[in-house]
């Protein structure tokens, strides 16, 4: 088994800033409750031609030119989305195809929040073993498509981005541990229930408002904190590792009292917490990755540094990974 690391990364933020202020115009909310309740100042939302592969595609540029690695040389691509551009084909062939990175095999994963670190999982297992020699591991989310502007519980938290890392092996450091679970049973709390093959979408489907986010929030808030505090325990656990080792914390961006909440919990310094809640909102499966990238652009995550990646999402699903940088 190969040692298997990120060796480039890149991110896509579209252009265009919808603040807490500019949301006091369409629902009942204000700036004060959000940032208090959630930490969110502003998100960033796609031009409305923009779908969630036109963002991947930009992130994956950026990532391969990173790991300067040529498109036609990408072996692998999975592209971990809740906002698909279509039901089918899946993204990974849109942004495939939008690439030329024709020797590829691509499918999507679909694991919420969690996504990113599911797919890079998955990744990881095909790259350690030699059946491919590298994989473009992208989140990728066109959340305002999905979100439901009159719904304030909902709408104050979500926005759109694009996430992209190139995986490989690598001589030195890489993925320590994984850890992945989920509880299907909770999926209630969470979900888009329209357009499946449950509710096809029909006049009716459209009229209930079931194509957009239903949430419980409050409960959510309380698993999230238990969960991602124990994913980060059992991962760090089976690194050999403990909080005092870990440089760089990159949780889930849903919330920041609840990324406070499980970091007190697991006993981490703030300090080493790296957050962009306050810019961008949840970007779901990009949340994770984009500030991943950020993290180490900006020089917060160094050569040699253990980092901890802490996710959670519908479904339920969670996951954690701890990275020798
Ligand atoms: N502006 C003003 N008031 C609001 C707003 C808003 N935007 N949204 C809700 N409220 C009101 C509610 O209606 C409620 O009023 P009431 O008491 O009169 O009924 C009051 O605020 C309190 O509502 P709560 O839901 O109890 O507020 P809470 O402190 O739990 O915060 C929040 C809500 C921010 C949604 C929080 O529960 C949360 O972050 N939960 C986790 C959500 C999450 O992480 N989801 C995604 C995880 S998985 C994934 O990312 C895919």
């Amino acid at each position: 088994m190969k040692a298997v690391g990120i060796i480039g990364l890149g991110k896509y933020l579209p252009k265009r800033i919808l603040t807490n202020q500019d949301l006091e115009k369409t629902v009942d909310t204000s700036d004060e409750w959000i940032v208090t309740r959630t930490g969110i100042r502003q998100r960033r939302l796609a031009a409305t031609k923009e779908a969630t592969s036109d963002m991947a595609i930009r992130a994956a540029i950026g990532a391969l030119k990173d790991a300067k690695i040529k498109t036609e040389a990408v072996e692998l691509i999975i592209t971990a989305t809740t906002t698909p551009d279509m039901q089918f084909p899946s993204t990974a062939c849109i942004i495939q195809s939008a690439l030329g990175a024709r020797r590829a095999a691509c499918f999507d994963v679909s694991a919420a929040c969690a996504g990113f670190v599911y797919a890079l999982v998955i990744a990881q297992q095909f790259v350690s073993r030699g059946v491919y020699r590298n994989a473009l591991v992208i989140g990728a989310e066109k959340l305002s498509s999905i979100v439901d502007w009159q719904d304030r519980n909902t709408c104050v938290l979500f926005g759109d981005g694009a996430g992209a890392a190139l995986v490989a092996p690598v001589k030195r450091g890489g993925i320590i541990s994984t850890y992945l679970g989920s509880d299907g049973s909770g999926g209630d709390l969470l979900l888009l229930p329209g357009g499946g093959s449950r509710h096809p979408a029909t006049h009716q489907t459209i009229d209930k408002r079931l194509h957009y986010v239903k949430m419980q929030g409050n409960e959510l808030f309380k698993l999230a904190v238990k969960i991602m505090a124990d994913a980060a325990h059992k991962a760090l656990k089976q690194a050999g590792l403990s909080c005092k080792d870990v440089d760089c914390f990159i949780p889930h961006q849903a919330n920041l009292r609840i990324i406070l909440a499980a970091a007190k919990r697991l006993g981490l310094d703030t300090k080493k917490i790296y957050m962009n809640i306050e810019k961008y909102g949840n970007m779901s499966s990009a949340s994770t990755i984009i500030a991943l990238c950020e993290a180490v652009k900006c020089g917060r995550i160094k050569k040699g540094d253990i980092v901890v990646l802490d996710v959670f999402g519908a479904g339920l699903v969670w996951g954690a990974c701890v990275i020798k940088w």
